[in-house]
């Protein structure tokens, strides 16, 4: 068979733009008209359609940018660190870098690539970098919107000269939904968590599912693969699927807290 038009191009699926702060973007969009749009800033996807153009990610229009703080929302990549210990900021550093494309990166498998479209995003540390963590690493993301409109995040983190060292990592994504009092999540039921509001104290949870009726701060460890965010009132049900990250956050600021950041609102 000779292949001709009908295969598709993922090259052709990908625009390079600026946001509204003149910042490089690149919006991959699927032949349904699917699409995702990822800043160079953080290397953060920080919007996510679906077919009928509903945003599926929150991030707010309030958000103030402020070099190099990243405006809250989308799924920042928390890099070297999930959380907040020893001498470097919250969360890591990764969300806050300029990462950069990679023009020529290592092809999708044959059996994977029909319909889908992907960017390969590199971050690696600068002298300035190496002061504050003097480690060489390049930490690779793909991010890759398949013809069904699935979103999939992909990390790599490479140690460049030898010199061992630890770290964690999380995508600490933002998800969109209507009243959270309608959304329960599935598959953290029986598991033991670290809460946050509580100095991480150990505890296990009890529930069915969980559900929200005030701030909720917790890290779920050793979670099953698949995690399932049911929003009620829209109707839409997320499918978290993981691989190689054992452990799942769920945090959710609830109203006093939301409200001293100017961010969090739409
Ligand atoms: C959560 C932390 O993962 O992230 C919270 O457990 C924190 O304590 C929240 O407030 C948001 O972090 P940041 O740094 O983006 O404001």
């Amino acid at each position: 068979m000779r292949h001709s038009a009908a295969v598709w191009d993922y090259r052709a699926a990908i625009e390079h733009t600026k946001d509204w702060n003149g910042m490089d973007q690149v919006v991959l969009r699927n032949p349904q008209g699917a699409s995702a749009r990822v800043s160079l800033h953080g290397g953060k996807v920080f919007s996510w359609r679906n077919e009928q153009g509903e945003e599926l990610l929150f991030t707010s229009s309030k958000g103030i940018f402020q070099p190099p703080k990243a405006v809250r929302g989308g799924i920042p990549v928390c890099f070297p660190q999930f959380g907040n210990c020893g001498s470097l900021e919250q969360h890591g550093f990764a969300r806050s870098k300029i990462w950069t494309v990679d023009d020529n990166p290592p092809p999708l498998h044959p059996n994977d690539s029909h319909g889908k479209s992907f960017i390969d995003l590199l971050l690696k540390p600068s002298e300035e970098d190496l002061k504050c963590w003097p480690y060489s690493y390049e930490c690779r993301l793909r991010v890759s919107l398949a013809a069904n409109g699935d979103l999939a995040l992909t990390s790599r983190v490479r140690n460049i000269n030898g010199k061992p060292f630890s770290f964690s990592f999380a995508y600490h994504t933002y998800l969109s939904v209507s009243d959270i009092s309608e959304v329960r999540v599935e598959g953290l039921e029986t598991l033991d968590y670290l809460d946050n509001l509580r100095q991480r104290e150990r505890f296990t949870e009890q529930g069915d599912a969980l559900t929200f009726e005030s701030e909720v701060d917790r890290v779920y460890l050793s979670c099953p693969n698949a995690i399932a965010i049911l929003d009620h009132e829209r109707k839409r049900t997320y499918v978290i699927r993981k691989d190689g990250l054992p452990d799942v956050a769920v945090w959710n600021p609830w109203e006093k807290k939301s409200k001293a950041m100017v961010d969090l609102w739409r």
